[in-house]
Order: structure tokens, then C-alpha cells, then sequence
């Protein structure tokens, strides 16, 4: 039997939305779309102009991509035509974009907050990259224009959440509070195909991702942690797997059982990660999955945002190591 496409799942799941029925839909779409066309680029890399960096500096002080900035233009020209976002929030943006939409009346209900590009530093290299979404729906007023404060909510408000992971396959993975599902792109038909109906992280997890490059610098907590993953007893030592792209590392830990790491570190103090479009819906996903998301003491969807950049520690994966995690931290930090 032919399994179902995006499109037919989105729509046989829209009553699971909480609001107006085909606005998930066009959002999806619209992501969908942008998911192919950064597809189509990412595939041909190496034949087209588009590796290595710009020479320019993003918000965050880093070098940019040329796919970064690709990825950034394509995702936003998806979503800016489409009555249905009032702002978008990019890593590659210093503010969020504010659209009035086509009757300049500021009725769209929704805002997105987008890592266009992750794991840059694998582009050029071959290696898997993605791109995240997080989904909300704006709370000034209808009619005015979007506001910071709609960004500016904590995760546990999102209603909807996904990446896309430019892999081996190219698959969208997304959650509305009703689990997650995953979807391979079938690059012949430019179809996504449901493939990963209600994925779990496994009740044990073996895996631990972390850039252990840092490690003298890592709280003491994490170094014991990791330690205590090395140990031989019982079901451990863990195995170690880090590529760099939280996206692809989240995927596989999703798959195989694990955790990815990104602790604070003397260069990061809060971390590296960014708590609005990396570990927000990464946090939202690891929930749906049966998985938790911390930032070593606080749960990560309860966090309230300050600013849109905002750094956070992170930590996200199996229930299990999570809790062993935040255990480490409370007893050594
Ligand atoms: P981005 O490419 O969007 O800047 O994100 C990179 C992030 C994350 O995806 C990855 O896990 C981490 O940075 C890698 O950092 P290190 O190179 O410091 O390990
Ligand atoms: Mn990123
Ligand atoms: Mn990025």
C-alpha cells in the first residue's frame, strides 16, 4: 500500500489543530516547499556557487554561509506571500521581519522563528545539515503590527515545531502536540511520504553527543557525567557520536536512543545554542517523543525568553540520561 503524503496527513489530522483548520495547512505548505528548494540547493553544492563563507559576520558574531544566507532568502520568500505569518524571527536575521500582509491590514495570526541552516560547519564537507521551525500564535492583537513580545513566548506555547534534515534522505519531521511524525522526501516525485509514523525515543538510550573538544572547560557535573558514560557496567560504557549538526544529531539519538550535549563552556557561558529556534522546538519534539529537554536545571519549554538570540544550555534526549544528567549537575555544580 502507497503510504500517505504530507499533504493527506496534514489534512485527515487538521481537527488535532487548535484553531481555524486550514491555516496548519497552508503553514505546513509553505514550509514544505521551502524544504525542497533548500533540498534542491543542498544537493548540488558542490556544482553551484554556494559553498563556503560570504565574508560577512551574522548577529551572533559568526562567519556566515553562503548557504546560510541561501537557505534564510528561500525559507523567508515561502513564508512572506502566504496569509498567514505576521513576523519570522531567523538566526541569520538581527530582528524579526515584520509583514503586513497583502491588505496591509496585519491580520495573520501566527509568527515563526527559523534556524534556516544548521550545522553550517558541515556544509562543505558533505555531511548532513537541517533546518528548524517553531511555530506560535502571535498574542498582540489582530489588525496591529506583530510585536516582539509575540516572539518572545515560552516554548511550551508553540503550536508547532519541526526540522527538516537534508541527510542520506531529506525527511520534515514535525510535531503539533499530537506526537511526532517523520516524512521522506522521494526526490523523483518531489512527494514527502509518511515513514516515521509516531516516533519514540527508545525507552534506553546508549547514546551520548557532546563536542568533547571542550571538555576542560565543561562544569564539573558534565565532565562526571561523562565519565560515568564511559564507565564498564551494566548497559554502559555509551557510545559516543557527535556530527555537529544538532538537527542530525537529535534525528539519530531520536532513532537509536541518546542525548546531545551542548553544556556552557568558557567561550559560551550560557551555552552556545539558542533557546528560540534551536532548543525550543527541539524541547517540544523530544516531549512529544516521549524524550525531555533541560537546561540542566529547569525545564526548557518553561523558560521565559528575554531576547530573540538568547543563548541557553541544552540538553535533550532520553528521559533516562537526561534525569541522570540534571542528578550530575545538582549534586557537582
Ligand atoms: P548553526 O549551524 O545553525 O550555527 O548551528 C550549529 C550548532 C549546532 O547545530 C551544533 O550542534 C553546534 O552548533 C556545534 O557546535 P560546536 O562546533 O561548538 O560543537
Ligand atoms: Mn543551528
Ligand atoms: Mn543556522
Amino acid at each position: 500500500m502507497q503510504p500517505k503524503t504530507l499533504g493527506e496527513f496534514v489534512i485527515e489530522k487538521q481537527h488535532e489543530f487548535p484553531y481555524s483548520t486550514g491555516e496548519l495547512s497552508s503553514l505546513l505548505n509553505a514550509i514544505r516547499l521551502a524544504a525542497k528548494i533548500v533540498n534542491h540547493y543542498v544537493n548540488k553544492a558542490g556544482l553551484v556557487d554556494i559553498l563556503g563563507a560570504t565574508g560577512e559576520i551574522n548577529a551572533h558574531a559568526e562567519e556566515q554561509q553562503k548557504l546560510d544566507m541561501l537557505a534564510n532568502k528561500l525559507f523567508i520568500d515561502a513564508l512572506i506571500n502566504r496569509e498567514i505569518v505576521c513576523g519570522i524571527a531567523s538566526e541569520e536575521e538581527e530582528s524579526f521581519i515584520s509583514i503586513a500582509g497583502h491588505n496591509k491590514d496585519n491580520t495573520n495570526k501566527y509568527v515563526i522563528l527559523i534556524d534556516p541552516l544548521d550545522g553550517s560547519s558541515n556544509i562543505d564537507v558533505n555531511v548532513s545539515v537541517g533546518s528548524i521551525f517553531s511555530i506560535y500564535r502571535r498574542i498582540s492583537p489582530v489588525g496591529t503590527p506583530v510585536t516582539e513580545a509575540d516572539f518572545l513566548q515560552p516554548g511550551h506555547k508553540q503550536v508547532a515545531a519541526g526540522y527538516v534534515i537534508y541527510g542520506t534522505s531529506t525527511m520534515l519531521v514535525y510535531t503539533t502536540g499530537h506526537g511526532v511524525n517523520g516524512f521522506t522526501l522521494n526526490p523523483a516525485l518531489g512527494v514527502f511520504y509518511l515513514s516515521h509514523p509516531n516516533m519514540k525515543f527508545p525507552e534506553k538510550g546508549k547514546i551520548y553527543s557532546i563536542n568533547e573538544g571542550n571538555y576542560v572547560h565543561f562544569p564539573m557535573g558534565i565532565k562526571k557525567y561523562i565519565k560515568y558514560c564511559q564507565e564498564e557496567t551494566g548497559d554502559r560504557p555509551c557510545t559516543s557520536r557527535y556530527i555537529g549538526s544538532l538537527v542530525s544529531d537529535f534525528h539519530r539519538n531520536m532513532i537509536k536512543g541518546g542525548v546531545y550535549l551542548y553544556p556552557p563552556t568558557s567561550k559560551h557561558p550560557n551555552g552556545k545554542l539558542r533557546l528560540l529556534y534551536e532548543c525550543n522546538p527541539m524541547a517540544f519534539l523530544a516531549e512529544q517523543a516521549g524524550g525531555k529537554a533541560s537546561d540542566g536545571n529547569r525545564r526548557i519549554l518553561d523558560i521565559e525568553p528575554s531576547e530573540l538570540h538568547q543563548r541557553v544550555p541544552f540538553y535533550v534526549g532520553n528521559k533516562e540520561m537526561i534525569d541522570k544528567i540534571e542528578e550530575f549537575i545538582s549534586i557537582y555544580d
